[in-house]
């Protein structure tokens, strides 16, 4: 069995290409979550030209801006792979927007956390079913929450080994490999938007701001929506 203290020291040495090589050869059931942002792009880039047994998802929350719609189907036909939809339970968005509102979320941070359980976080269970390692596009220079993460730690929510291979690249690293590569990124970059999540809960921001404020813009909280607020361990094994 793979502990996360091993597979830690393992990639730390390691590019985010060569680790992603690495743990795909594993022979282990790896899933990475993409959101279509420049970071996953990246990872989708690195997992395409390399042909990695890496499982694709993302989770359709049903508020997506449109430019994203165009981004996962751009980047399926320009790599020729396919990104696994995650839909949110019917039954609970339904019961939840007739109880509270279709815009629930702007009303207090308990109705926007709820919301975000129910469309991002239980399909995130859903889509990680069965894997033993999700790779995800954080990076430690997102958030002063992010620079707390580690590259490799065990997610007790999940209950798998969580691998962020972006962690320590820098705003120009990515800025770079994107640009090195001519990856597709969402056209509302352009528009001025930074990080992008669902349409009602993203702005754009001004020239100097950060580059979160734009993500749930009218809250002083963490700005986090959950996948990534478990407690996670560097030393767990599995
Ligand atoms: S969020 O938690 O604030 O929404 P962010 O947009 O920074 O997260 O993305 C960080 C990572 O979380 C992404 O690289 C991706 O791995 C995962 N993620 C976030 N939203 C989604 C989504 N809708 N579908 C799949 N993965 C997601
Ligand atoms: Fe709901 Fe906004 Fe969270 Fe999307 S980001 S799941 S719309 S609260």
């Amino acid at each position: 069995m793979t502990t996360v203290h091993a597979m830690q020291t393992k990639l730390e040495g390691l590019s985010a290409q060569e680790g992603l090589a690495w743990v795909a050869a594993q022979g282990l059931s790896v899933a990475f979550s993409t959101a279509l942002g420049e970071e996953d792009q990246a990872i989708t880039h690195m997992i395409a030209t390399q042909r990695l047994n890496i499982r694709i998802v993302t989770l359709d929350t049903g508020r997506l801006f449109p430019e994203t719609y165009d981004l996962w189907a751009l980047t399926q036909s320009k790599y020729g792979l396919s990104i696994q939809a995650f839909f949110p339970d019917r039954a609970r968005v339904e019961d939840f927007v007739n109880r509270h509102g279709i815009n629930a979320f702007y009303d207090s941070v308990d109705h926007r956390k709820a919301c975000c359980q129910l469309r991002k976080v239980e399909p995130l269970k859903r889509a990680l079913d069965g894997a033993a390692v999700w790779v995800t596009g954080v990076r430690a220079a997102q958030s002063a929450n992010r620079q707390q993460m580690k590259k490799v730690a065990w997610d007790a929510g999940m209950n798998l080994i969580k691998y962020n291979p972006l962690l320590d690249w820098s705003d120009a690293d990515l800025r770079a490999y994107v640009q090195q590569y001519a990856i597709p990124v969402n056209t509302l970059h352009k528009k001025g938007f930074a990080s992008i999540g669902c349409a009602p809960c993203t702005r754009a921001i001004a020239p100097g701001e950060d580059p979160r404020a734009g993500r749930w813009w009218w809250e002083t909280s963490a700005k986090e929506c959950g996948l990534h607020e478990t407690k996670t361990s560097a030393a767990a094994a599995r």
